[in-house]
Parts: structure tokens; C-alpha cells; sequence
């Protein structure tokens, strides 16, 4: 069913590419036209060029049309580039079998844009590293990579440093460089672009009841979207069925309709069988590269952090996502912490560390058993009740607790540990802004954190009361410890159902 919405988004998102390739070129009175002429005709005695070139004979009246074609599209569509003067545009118009004409422009791929969207602009504000930048190693874990694909090529890079322990091993046909590391898996192509359902249906019954349907993909449009980021429905949401106190997703990053690299082994959708070496997905396979990016940008900075402190920056200083709709699409179950934002990432001022004995003890608090903890952490693990946590208790960056029952009153804590990462001598005050949900009480002990030193580690607690929550939406707060310049949030969430 997505199929059709995908390829008809794909022929569109080929025409921006096509567009963008011919030149904008302009005489004193002459300027290039896009004359777009719908699907190609399936007659076999048809020759899309030559009819391109006498319907320019005939609106120009000249017998040599040198000069004036352009170019002649004949593989996607039907239709031509071509110089034409304003008197000869009308004409061309109104000719039968022509769907459109428009001025050539050259126009900004959209789906390149998502680094402008996370606020990565070049210019003043954002920060580089370049010694660092080509020096820094990035593990992604995710469904597959195509190692000979231009956008992995090694070009200019040196071997990685010495002290990487890593080794590059795929499986047959997998080509290690000075960038792949090692083969995750499979491409799993995902055809999620859109038509409302009651477009769909309508198209559909169009195409069961014509003989020999026809459709035009006209002009893409772009409109400025208002309420943007909204969370695709395709999106992986929470709440987290394995460890219900620990909030997922954790963060939000542009995963719809990116121009991505892809397998030329693949064909871009069902029914399209065309190589090509990238397209236009979506997915939260997209989004995680973005955010991999900004992991990798933070740790140019701080090439010492660890993975958990990175993460911290990441989701402390994530803006809060526009959350006016109703129901569970505009909780944290579906956007986590907020949408990512490289700059003020790269500067939190507060982190919340996590270091291996954190995580054992997490799950003996899970009440893993001592096998399968040795599996995990490589070592002989003795859970204890000295040594164990209350999974919520994590030290992690975002607060959540599932709660058995609703129409009670109840009392819920959580112990953090916030290492100072900005200046030394500073201050930070709590503040508690009410999220969706019912209200929640939140207090927090001690509510100043005063720090001497940088690496200086401070605790507190978070008591949070409550009675009859909603059972329709969680109920939500973001703390936040301000010190003026910097704004360490997270976000809490308390909820009873699996919704
Ligand atoms: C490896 O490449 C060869 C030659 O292109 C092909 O015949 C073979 O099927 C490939 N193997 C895998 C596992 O893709
Ligand atoms: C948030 O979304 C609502 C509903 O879509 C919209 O009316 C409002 O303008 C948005 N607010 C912001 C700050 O974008
Ligand atoms: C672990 O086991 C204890 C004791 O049986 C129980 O109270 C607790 O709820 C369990 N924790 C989890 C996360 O299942
Ligand atoms: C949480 O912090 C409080 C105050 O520092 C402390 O009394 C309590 O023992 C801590 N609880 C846990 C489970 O660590």
C-alpha cells in the first residue's frame, strides 16, 4: 500500500533533482522553461525527443531549433528544458499535451537541510575542530552499511590512530577502508512517504476502476511547516517495556525524507528497479546518524568523554518539542527529552555520568541473575543488596517511573549525581515547569548545587507526589538546574498504563 505514495514522492523528489541540474541560463529576452508534459507515452513508435523538438519548430517558427533545446527528459517523465521568450511560454501553454511550464531556477535540495534544522549553520556560532574532527572514531549500530559507497570513502583520511583496538571484519564482498569499521547487517529500505488515507482510498479506487489509468506528478511546492518537528507515526515510541522506569525514546532528530546513501545493490522501492547510489528515505535509521553526528561533534570538543556524558549533553540541552496536540503522539513517549541541538550540546555545563559498576548495579536491581550478568559485562558479577539500585535510580539524564495503580496518592523519588563540566565557582538553581498530564509536586533536595572545581560531582534528590493521575497521557515535568548561562534539563514522566 505505501508503495505507490512512496514512488509517486520518489518521481517528485526526481523531478527537484533533475531541475536543479540544468543551468539557470538567460538571454536579453529569452529565459529557460521547464515544459513539463506528464508520463511517457507507452506507444512504441513514440520518440520523445524528436517530439520535443518540432513542438519547439512550431511555437518558434524557426527551422534550426539550435540553442534552444536544452535538455529532453525521456526517462522518468516526458518533457523538455528549453529557452524560450515570454510570447513563446504562452504559446507552448496552451499546447495539447503539455501539463505545465515553468521558469528553470536552481532550487536547494529540502531533504540537505537538516543540519541547518538542528541549528548546525556554518558560520560564527558553530564551532569546529578540524584537527580533531578527522581523528575521532564513531561506532553506529544499525541495519546495515554499504562499505563502497561514496559517502563512506576514505579519500584524505589516515589510518585510524594506534591506540584503536578495533578491527575491520565483514563478511564476503565487504571492502574495508580507513573510515568502514565493521558490517552491522541488512538494508531495509523503509517506503513510508505519505498520502492521507482518504487520498489513498480515492486513488485507489481510481486505479481499480479505469482501464488505463493515467497520473501527473506536478510541481513539488514547499511550504514552510509551522508546527515542525511533529513526530512521524512510523517513530519508535515508549513507553520502554524492558525497563519501565527508564524513559524512551531518549531524544528527537530529522529522520523523515533524508537524501541518503544507498545500496546499489537495492532498488530504491518495490517495483522501481533502478540502481542508484542514493535516495530519499525515512526512518528512525535516519535519525540516528544525525544524532551519531552530534555525538561526534560533542566528543571533538571533549575528546576525553564518555559515552554517557556525551549522551547527557545531548539530551540536558535538547529544546523542548512543541507538545500542543492532544493525546500520547505529543508526550515523551514520543519525542524523549526534546530535539537534538548540536551547539548547546557541545557546552551542558552539567552532566549525569554513568560508569560500568552504575549499570551492573541497575541490573541487579532488574534482578538479572548472575549468568547472564557475566555475559554481559564480561566479569563475575555477585549482586548484593549493598550493590544494587532501584532502576529508576539510574544516574540517568531523564526521570520516569511506572506506577500499579492510578486513583491513588503516591510518592516517588529519584537520586541524581550532576558533574560539573562548565566553570569552576559556579551555582545552580533547580526550577520545576509543569508538563501535560496531571499536576505533579516536585521538589528537589537540596534545590542550590554549588560547585568549586571542575569534575566536581554533586547529588541530589527529587521527590515527586501526586494523586489520581490521568490514565490517558503521562503525567510530565522538566526540571531544569540553571546557573544563568547554562539550562540542564530533564524531563520527568510518571504514568500507570502501557497506553
Ligand atoms: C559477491 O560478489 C560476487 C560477484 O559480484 C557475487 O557473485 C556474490 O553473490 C557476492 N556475494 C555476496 C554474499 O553478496
Ligand atoms: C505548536 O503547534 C500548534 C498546533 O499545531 C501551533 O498552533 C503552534 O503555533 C505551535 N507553536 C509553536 C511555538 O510553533
Ligand atoms: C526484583 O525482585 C524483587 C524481589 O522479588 C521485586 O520486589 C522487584 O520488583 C523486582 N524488580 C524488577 C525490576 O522486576
Ligand atoms: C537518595 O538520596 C538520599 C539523600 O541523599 C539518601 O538519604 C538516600 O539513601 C538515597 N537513596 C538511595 C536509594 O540511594
Amino acid at each position: 500500500m505505501a508503495t505507490l505514495a512512496a514512488s509517486s514522492c520518489l518521481l517528485s523528489c526526481l523531478l527537484v533533482l533533475f531541475l536543479s541540474s540544468v543551468s539557470a541560463v538567460t538571454d536579453d529576452d529569452k529565459q529557460v522553461y521547464i515544459v513539463y508534459m506528464g508520463s511517457l507515452s507507452s506507444r512504441a513508435d513514440y520518440t520523445p525527443t524528436s517530439d520535443h523538438m518540432s513542438i519547439l519548430q512550431e511555437v518558434t517558427g524557426e527551422s534550426s531549433i539550435e540553442g534552444r533545446l536544452v535538455r529532453s527528459y525521456k526517462r522518468s517523465f516526458n518533457g523538455f528544458a528549453a529557452r524560450l521568450s515570454e510570447s513563446e511560454r504562452e504559446k507552448v501553454a496552451k499546447m495539447v499535451g503539455v501539463v505545465s511550464v515553468f521558469p528553470n531556477k536552481k532550487l536547494q535540495l529540502q531533504t540537505t537541510t537538516s543540519w541547518d534544522f538542528m541549528g548546525l549553520k556554518e558560520g560564527k556560532k558553530t564551532k569546529r575542530n578540524p584537527t580533531v574532527e578527522s581523528d575521532t572514531i564513531i561506532g553506529v549500530i544499525d541495519s546495515g552499511i554499504t562499505p563502497e559507497s561514496l559517502s563512506f570513502s576514505d579519500k584524505g583520511f589516515n589510518p585510524p590512530p594506534k591506540k584503536w583496538k578495533g578491527v575491520c571484519s565483514g563478511g564476503e564482498n565487504f571492502t574495508c577502508n580507513n573510515i568502514v569499521g565493521r558490517d552491522v547487517a541488512f538494508i531495509h529500505p523503509l517506503p513510508a512517504a505519505g498520502l492521507l488515507t482518504e487520498d489513498f482510498e480515492s486513488l485507489l479506487s481510481y486505479l481499480e476502476s479505469a482501464d488505463s489509468p493515467h497520473a501527473t506528478v506536478l510541481k513539488t511546492e514547499a511550504i514552510f511547516n509551522r508546527p515542525s518537528p511533529v513526530i512521524a507515526s512510523f517513530s519508535s515510541r515508549g513507553p520502554n517495556t524492558i525497563a519501565v522506569d527508564i524513559l524512551k525514546p531518549d531524544i528527537t532528530a530529522p529522520g523523515v525524507e533524508i537524501l541518503a546513501a544507498y545500496s546499489p545493490d537495492g532498488e530504491p522501492s518495490q517495483h522501481d528497479t533502478r540502481h542508484v547510489k542514493y535516495s530519499v528515505l525515512s526512518g528512525t535509521s535516519m535519525s540516528c546518524p544525525h544524532v551519531a553526528g552530534v555525538a561526534a561533534y560533542v566528543k571533538t570538543f571533549y575528546p576525553k568523554w564518555s559515552p554517557s556524558m556525551i549522551q547527557s549533553a545531548i539530551m540536558t540541552t535538547a529544546w523542548p518539542v512543541n507538545a500542543t496536540r492532544t493525546g500520547i503522539a505529543s508526550t515523551e513517549f514520543a519525542y524523549g527529552a526534546g530535539h537534538v541541538d548540536p551547539i548547546a550540546a557541545s557546552n551542558p555545563g552539567l552532566v549525569y555520568e554513568l560508569d560500568k559498576a552504575d549499570h551492573i548495579a541497575f541490573l541487579c536491581g532488574m534482578n538479572y541473575t548472575s549468568h547472564v550478568l557475566k555475559v554481559i559485562s564480561g566479569e563475575t558479577v555477585t549482586c548484593s543488596e549493598e550493590k544494587e539500585i532501584l532502576p529508576r535510580n539510574l544516574n540517568y539524564p531523564s526521570m520516569s517511573a511506572k506506577l500499579s495503580g492510578s486513583g491513588t496518592t503516591f510518592t516517588v523519588t529519584f537520586n541524581r549525581t550532576l558533574t560539573n563540566v562548565g566553570t569552576p565557582n559556579s551555582a545552580y538553581t533547580s526550577k520545576v515547569v509543569a508538563g501535560h498530564g496531571s499536576k505533579l509536586d516536585v521538589k528537589i533536595m537540596p534545590s542550590v548545587l554549588s560547585f568549586k572545581a571542575v569534575n566536581e560531582k554533586q547529588s541530589f534528590m527529587v521527590t515527586v507526589t501526586g494523586s489520581d493521575l490521568d490514565p490517558e497521557v503521562p503525567s510530565s515535568a522538566n526540571l531544569i538546574w540553571s546557573d544563568g548561562t547554562h539550562n540542564v534539563r530533564s524531563p520527568i514522566v510518571i504514568y500507570t498504563s502501557d497506553y
